[in-house]
């Protein structure tokens, strides 16, 4: 390469680098306490309580050692953040490229409102690792799972912090996350209720990889009785993101009579107007681990999904996907917030001004942690529940929870969002009052 071309090659690779910066700008934090500050603004709160509230209060940022399966060090950039109030804090591991400080702590935040509103006795928190686990081999994500729970030995805790899967996760990773925890810091003794969702032979909760999807499509199934007036039975809906959130939402939906037409992972969109079969779609990508080449559908481009004719949105993938730039495009009557904080502020006002109505995260995906909770008084108690157990009092937890927010929201003549959060501060600055401020 001569000189030039180095030149070239340098300022392409900035250009490359300011536009992706352009589109990062939308911070998930200070997103999420734009959300706070417009519930808050409704509140008559102690102005002594509020700023306590509105800051994450634990960051913790480790950058650890992995052998790689040809024997060369990677370094890895790992993060935990909490939200301490009520304990222990609660909230997933994310595996993806996109882990950074801000999206942890975004997302232990809403965390700490997602337990409130489904009144859990728990506060927020999140970890990850930047990392793409598409790239790692099975011994590599184990051994980087392993190293980055020995840096969080004095974090993770059963009355402390307990983690649980989110993207890029799984109940083989909490497995892997128990195991280590169990080794270091009890002599090899097993602490089951340190982490949740692990798998059901390993004090795991039955009914835990499904219990997010079901939340989903329960309260997507309240909210369309509550603003359309029927059931989903007919409705078309489109998923976006195929995991575990997507995939069951969408076997949940169909199973209501919904015709899912769309579904898309990473890769793309895949589309079918008469309907796509969600269980042979599971087996596909499970076999293949992307939608491309599934043969049943039309193919399009990733964010395509979002703009389709149908009467119901689910984003399960991940944040800041609805915005300002397609929300005019957006066509569902209703989304409902599978993943986490896939719709910015700006988008949300555009999408209400068009009268689409956005159920929240921290409503609409409430049941994974739910369903952690009852993980975690299970092995509290040494025992373990019946899966229609767990689906009972998941359905209670959910309906109770679509209610109250409900009723906030008409209380305060606003929108399920503000209604959710209204809620959730009332309850967490309550206790923060009773408890009082230290020292
Ligand atoms: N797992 C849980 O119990 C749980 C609970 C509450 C909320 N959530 C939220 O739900 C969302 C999905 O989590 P999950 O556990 O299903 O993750 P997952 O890793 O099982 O699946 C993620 C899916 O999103 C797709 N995806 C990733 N990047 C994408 C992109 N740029 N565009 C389109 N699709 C993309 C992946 O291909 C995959 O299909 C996240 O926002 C997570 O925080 C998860």
């Amino acid at each position: 390469m001569t000189f030039e071309d180095e030149i070239i090659a340098k300022w392409i690779r900035r250009v490359i680098a300011g536009g992706m910066m352009m589109e990062e700008k939308i911070n998930p934090y200070k997103n999420a306490q734009k959300q706070f500050d417009q519930a808050a603004a409704l509140m008559d709160i102690d102005k002594n309580i509020l700023p306590r509230l509105r800051k994450t209060n634990f960051e913790l940022e480790v950058n650890f050692p992995v052998m790689t399966d040809n024997g060369e060090i990677k370094m890895f950039t790992g993060y935990r953040v909490r939200h301490k109030f009520m304990t222990p804090t609660k909230g997933g591991i994310r595996y993806a490229p996109s882990v950074d400080l801000d999206e942890i702590k975004a997302l232990a935040f809403l965390m700490t409102w997602k337990c409130a509103v489904v009144d859990l006795p728990f506060s927020g928190a999140k970890g990850g690792i930047t990392c793409d686990p598409r790239t790692l081999s099975k011994g590599e994500l184990e051994r980087m799972t392993r190293r980055y729970t020995y840096e969080m030995r004095n974090v993770f805790h059963p009355d402390r912090d307990v983690p649980a899967p989110d993207m890029g996760t799984n109940a083989e990773v909490m497995a892997w996350i128990m195991d280590t925890y169990s080794i270091i810091e009890n002599n090899g003794n097993t602490v089951s209720s340190v982490v949740t969702g692990k798998p059901v032979e390993l004090y795991g909760s039955q009914g835990r990889a499904e219990a997010t999807g079901r939340g989903v499509v329960q309260i997507a199934e309240r909210a369309w009785r509550e603003f359309y007036r029927g059931d989903l039975k007919g409705m078309k809906v489109a998923v976006q993101g195929f995991g575990n959130v997507g995939s069951v939402s969408a076997k949940q939906l169909e199973l209501r009579g919904c015709k899912v037409v769309a579904v898309s992972d990473i890769n793309g969109t895949i589309h079918n107007k008469r309907g796509l079969g969600i269980d042979d779609v599971i087996a596909y990508s499970l076999k293949t681990k992307t939608l491309q080449g599934y043969p049943n559908a039309e193919h399009s481009g990733v964010k395509d999904i979002l703009e389709l004719p149908v009467d119901i949105l689910v984003p399960a993938a991940l944040e800041n996907q609805l915005t300002p730039e397609n929300a005019p495009r957006i066509k569902a009557k209703m989304v409902v917030e599978g993943a986490n904080a896939p719709t910015t502020v700006d988008a949300e006002k555009i999408l209400a001004a068009n009268g689409t109505i956005v159920v929240p995260d921290i409503l609409a995906n409430a049941g994974g942690v739910t369903v952690s909770y009852f993980e975690w008084a299970q092995d509290k108690q040494e025992l373990q529940w019946e899966e229609q157990r767990v689906y009972d009092e998941l359905s209670k937890y959910m309906d109770r929870a679509f209610v109250r927010v409900k009723n906030a929201a008409k209380q305060y003549n606003t929108d399920l969002r503000t209604g959710a959060y209204v809620l959730a501060i009332g309850k967490v600055a309550n206790y923060v009052k009773m408890r009082g401020h230290f020292p």
